[in-house]
């Protein structure tokens, strides 16, 4: 039985199951399971919408400081809400995830994002999951976790849910894309995608959802 409010930190690639996983582990600890990437998508998205250049780096600033991003319970859980109204899949297309960088890449927008997740995340029971959860925001957390799985592997669980929606895509396509964003997650000038000092990492290639949240659990319960 796990009581204390921890703050658990899982960072790792895009495709790893980083969702998935921190979602049923938060579930299973009671927790409030935060998705640290919508936070960023967000603003991309808005800053699409406003029209202007995305390398216009005042503006962005200045409406990443106009925008309002809180978390909120929504239909049992946490959901995130811009400037007052619910964010919806229109942050997860194709085209937001091509620009995520031009915010991603900006030192101001993250410092701002770190704040509100250092904030939001702060009194613990929480499971965040991101790119630099473990070594910015919560370089402290109690757990922190790196999930890893082979680009290979990454892009057949992609390409399995895109076929499961009745999408066509090429996997080839999908690799590529996948090593792109890897590409950009690590080489970042700014917090970059790196293993966090102390964190345990796993490798989920070979493994199913439960069976990787059972191993957390395990070092979770297994350390108080
Ligand atoms: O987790 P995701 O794929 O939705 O995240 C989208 C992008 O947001 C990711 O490619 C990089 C950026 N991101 C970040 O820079 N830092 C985080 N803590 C989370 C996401």
């Amino acid at each position: 039985m796990v009581k204390k409010a921890f703050i658990i930190a899982i960072d790792g690639p895009a495709g790893a199951g980083k969702s998935t996983i921190a979602r049923m582990l938060a579930g299973k600890l009671g927790y409030v399971y935060i998705d640290s990437g919508a936070m960023y998508r967000s603003i991309t998205w808005a800053a699409m919408r406003a029209g202007f250049s995305l390398q216009d780096d005042k503006k962005l600033v200045a409406l990443a400081k106009e925008t309002r991003l809180c978390f909120k319970k929504h239909d049992h859980q946490m959901k995130l809400f811009m400037n007052g109204k619910p964010v919806t899949k229109a942050i997860r297309t194709p085209k937001v995830t091509a620009n995520i960088c031009y915010i991603a890449d900006n030192l101001q927008i993250r410092r701002l994002m770190v704040k509100l997740q250092q904030k939001i995340g702060q009194a613990g029971g929480i499971v965040m999951e991101g790119r630099d959860i473990g070594t910015k925001v919560f370089p402290g957390a109690d757990f922190k976790f790196y999930l890893d799985a082979s680009a290979q592997e990454r892009a057949r669980r992609r390409y399995r849910e895109f076929k499961a929606r009745g999408v066509k895509v090429k996997i080839q396509d999908i690799l590529q894309d996948i090593r792109i964003r890897d590409h950009k997650d690590k080489t970042r000038m700014v917090s970059p995608l790196k293993k966090a000092k102390g964190s345990i990492v796993i490798d989920s290639s070979k493994l199913t959802p439960e069976q990787v949240v059972s191993i957390m659990m395990g070092r979770i319960a297994g350390s108080v």
